[in-house]
């Protein structure tokens, strides 16, 4: 058979040629940790400084969540709640108890509580818990009814994939209604609705 290469190409080639099928494997690979990555995040508890339990504190007081995640109504940013919003109950209601300790270590000592968040996105997307509020998402959609939670779990993937699909439906007037869009005339899939 006609060689279609000169003798020392193709000997390049069979040199390269494990190499880039070792990097498609890894590729692929790569790929399909990423996305199971993202599925495994799901079900993800964050361990906290302080066991807070939510429904304990939605079944027996009347907070409702805004109360303690100022922002989450009209802000970009729904906040978690520093100690002072805790000490409001709890300087007296169950002093005593070791789970609280820390909040009452945190008040002597002048120290914040570091609360970590289970929902984070990257630097390069821009999220606004304000207008979803607005427009009537609840925070179930994207967070699971955090009500019934013991500790607080990822509930939903936050990929671009999950903000995209819901915009579509929005926009179709399946689910939500967009009036800031429509008053703008915005496409809400567009790049530029979350990376500017
Ligand atoms: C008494 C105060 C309080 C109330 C009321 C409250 N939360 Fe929270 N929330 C917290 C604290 C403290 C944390 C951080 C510790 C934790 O994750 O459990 C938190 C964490 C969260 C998180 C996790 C944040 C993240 O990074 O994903 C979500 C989501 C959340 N709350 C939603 C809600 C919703 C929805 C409601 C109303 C149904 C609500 N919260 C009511 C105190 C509160
Ligand atoms: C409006 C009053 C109120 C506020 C504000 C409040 N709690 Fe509570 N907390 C309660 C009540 C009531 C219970 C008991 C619920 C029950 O009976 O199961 C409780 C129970 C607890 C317990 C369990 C105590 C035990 O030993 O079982 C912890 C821990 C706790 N709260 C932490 C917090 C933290 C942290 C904050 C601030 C983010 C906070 N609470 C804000 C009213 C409040
Ligand atoms: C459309 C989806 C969506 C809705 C609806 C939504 N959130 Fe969020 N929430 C997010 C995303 C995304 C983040 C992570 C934001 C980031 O990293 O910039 C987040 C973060 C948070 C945090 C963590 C803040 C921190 O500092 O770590 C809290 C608390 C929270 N949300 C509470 C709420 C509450 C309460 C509601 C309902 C009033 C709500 N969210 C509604 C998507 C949503
Ligand atoms: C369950 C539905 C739903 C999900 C999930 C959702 N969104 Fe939205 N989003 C909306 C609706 C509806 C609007 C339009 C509000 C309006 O225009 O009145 C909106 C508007 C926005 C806007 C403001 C657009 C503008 O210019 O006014 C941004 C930014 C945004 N979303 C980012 C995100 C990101 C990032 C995610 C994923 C983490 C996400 N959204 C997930 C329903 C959703
Ligand atoms: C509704 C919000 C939204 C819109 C619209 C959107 N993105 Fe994204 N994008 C996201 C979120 C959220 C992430 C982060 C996903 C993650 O961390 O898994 C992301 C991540 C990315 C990344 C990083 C790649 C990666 O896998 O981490 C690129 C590149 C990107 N977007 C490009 C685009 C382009 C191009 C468009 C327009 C065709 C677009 N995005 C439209 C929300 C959006």
């Amino acid at each position: 058979m006609a060689q279609i290469f000169s003798r020392s190409a193709d000997r390049r080639l069979r040199i390269l040629a494990g190499p880039i099928i070792l990097c498609a494997i890894a590729g692929i690979v790569g790929l399909k940790w990423y996305v199971k990555n993202q599925e495994e995040k799901i079900g993800l508890v964050v361990a906290q400084p302080i066991e807070f339990s939510h429904r304990q504190h939605i079944e027996n007081t009347e907070l409702i969540c805004a109360d303690c995640h100022r922002g989450a109504h009209d802000g970009p940013q729904a906040l978690l709640p520093g100690k002072s919003i805790c000490l409001e109950c709890h300087d007296d209601l169950f002093r005593g108890t070791p789970k609280l300790q820390p909040l009452h270590e945190a008040k002597a000592k002048g120290l914040a509580i570091n609360w970590k968040p289970v929902s984070k996105l990257p630097e390069f997307v821009h999220f606004h818990h304000g207008v979803h509020f607005e427009a009537n998402v609840e925070c179930s959609n994207c967070h699971g009814d955090v009500s019934k939670m013991e500790s607080v779990s990822r509930a939903k993937p936050l990929t671009m994939d999950f903000c995209i699909d819901c915009h579509r439906e929005s926009q179709s007037g399946e689910n939500f209604s967009t009036k800031q869009a429509v008053s703008w005339q915005r496409d809400l899939t567009d790049c530029s609705v979350c990376h500017y």
